[in-house]
């Protein structure tokens, strides 16, 4: 079920009109369907329901606490890539057992952090981190477990920039000097080698690319064994697409059944890093129309929301739908929907055909709650935007909007300039 539907001429989430939203909160804002997030957690949760697994959830695609809790509350763990989302899954409540951290530049103080914690394990991206970890959790006399990010080579099919497992690519460690690496975890001190990692991108929307990688993980772990090394985890990393506009990408349930089947006869327990998959289609940005302008060639519908609000399109190129909030335009127009930044990459929709958006008319742009307001920034001295999260018919503010007071938070002007 969607939970962002029109009820008559007004788009709902759940049982609250975002037209209400907008005029307690104002605009733009992030607005999450709690419904939603359970719903999509647990169809993936489920898919594994077979096999000893843990779902990690991307925290670095929506990282707001709130969203935390939520898949905290129904058991999840947390994938994690800097001391800061580490803070954040705690003091949502996350178990230190659940989180694994990835990431190709972790800090000592990062290391330390995650030591002191207590945390499942570190997906290890390179030869020189190896070593600073065990270095760092020696002197700490602590053991850190680690399981070894294996670049398998392959190619996931989706955009450049969040394609991870090409062997060019800066993520971890390439699957021929894996093995050599393993070996020489297995001697090192303050280091318990307990797993083994792969992410291979992001929005992906075939199953293949993912099993052939664990085809060429299995290999060595086969190898590892015979070697005597018997890794307990399997983390499979995330990246399972979502549909924004007319992909198809397989459902999670059938990801799981193919991952389940590639697996099972290796006995290990399945860890999974999924983060759009949840989340993507759990959010929404509600923006308003400032202005329009008519051009000989062109239509311009600027809004209060920009490229600093919602990165993707100006990042990528990526598509996000937008609707009306209430259906009360006069037809359909083609236009590009921009933001007030003062950049020409600017926009959110780019020569689409939309509805006639006038002055003072709300809209909503879907597939907005991942890496939505996660990438969002105060370009332009813009305050970051309000986040609500919807359940039934309530909502809550679940991080304020910024003030302009924020902005110039830990600022101050340099004595000498201050006569
Ligand atoms: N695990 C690791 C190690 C990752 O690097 C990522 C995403 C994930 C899990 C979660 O991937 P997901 O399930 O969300 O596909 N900003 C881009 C996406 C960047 C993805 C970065 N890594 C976008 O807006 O499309």
């Amino acid at each position: 079920m969607n939970h962002f539907q029109f009820k008559g001429t007004e788009l709902y989430a759940e049982d609250v009109a975002l037209k209400e939203i907008a005029a307690k909160v104002g605009t733009p804002f992030y607005a999450y369907s709690h419904a939603t997030l359970t719903r999509h957690f647990k169809a993936f949760d489920d898919s594994f329901a077979s096999v000893p697994h843990t779902i990690c959830y991307s925290v670095k695609a929506n990282s707001t606490q709130s969203v935390l809790k939520t898949f905290i509350n129904l058991g999840g763990g947390v994938d994690i890539v800097s001391g800061g989302e580490l803070y954040r899954a705690l003091k949502a409540g996350v178990a230190p057992r659940k989180v694994v951290y990835s990431g190709v530049g972790k800090k000592d103080d990062e290391i330390e952090y995650a030591l002191n914690t207590g945390i499942m394990m570190f997906n290890v991206e390179s030869e020189q981190e190896l070593t600073r970890i065990s270095e760092i959790a020696s002197r700490m006399v602590k053991k850190a477990g680690i399981a070894i990010r294996v670049n398998p080579d392959v190619d996931p099919g989706t955009h450049p920039y969040i394609t991870t497992g090409l062997k060019n690519a800066k993520f971890g460690i390439t699957i021929d000097r894996a093995m050599q690496e393993y070996t020489r975890a297995m001697t090192l001190p303050g280091i318990d080698v307990i797993g083994i990692d792969m992410h291979i991108g992001s929005q992906l929307t075939k199953v293949n690319p993912f099993v052939d990688s664990i085809e060429k993980l299995k290999i060595m772990i086969g190898k590892l064994r015979s070697q005597g090394v018997d890794l307990k985890y399997f983390d499979c990393g995330g990246g399972l697409g979502i549909q924004y506009n007319d992909e198809e990408p397989p459902l999670p349930a059938d990801y799981g059944k193919e991952i389940v089947a590639a697996t099972k006869d290796l006995g290990m327990h399945l860890i999974f890093e999924p983060g759009r998959n949840i989340v993507g289609n759990a959010g929404i940005l509600v923006s308003k129309c400032l202005y329009t302008k008519a051009r000989d060639e062109k239509n311009f519908i600027m809004i209060d929301a920009g490229m600093n609000d919602l990165a993707r399109p100006a990042l990528y190129g990526s598509f996000h739908g937008v609707l009306p909030v209430v259906k009360e335009q006069d037809g359909m127009i083609v236009a590009d929907i921009v933001g007030p930044i003062c950049e020409s990459g600017d926009f959110l929709v780019k020569d689409r055909e939309v509805p006639m958006f006038k002055q003072g008319d709300l809209m909503a742009f879907t597939s907005a709650g991942a890496y939505g307001f996660a990438m969002s920034s105060s370009y332009n001295s813009r305050p970051r935007v309000a986040e609500v999260m919807i359940k039934g018919d309530k909502f809550e503010v679940i991080r304020e909007r910024e003030t302009i007071e924020d902005l110039i938070k830990g600022e101050k002007i340099a004595s000498f300039l201050v006569s």
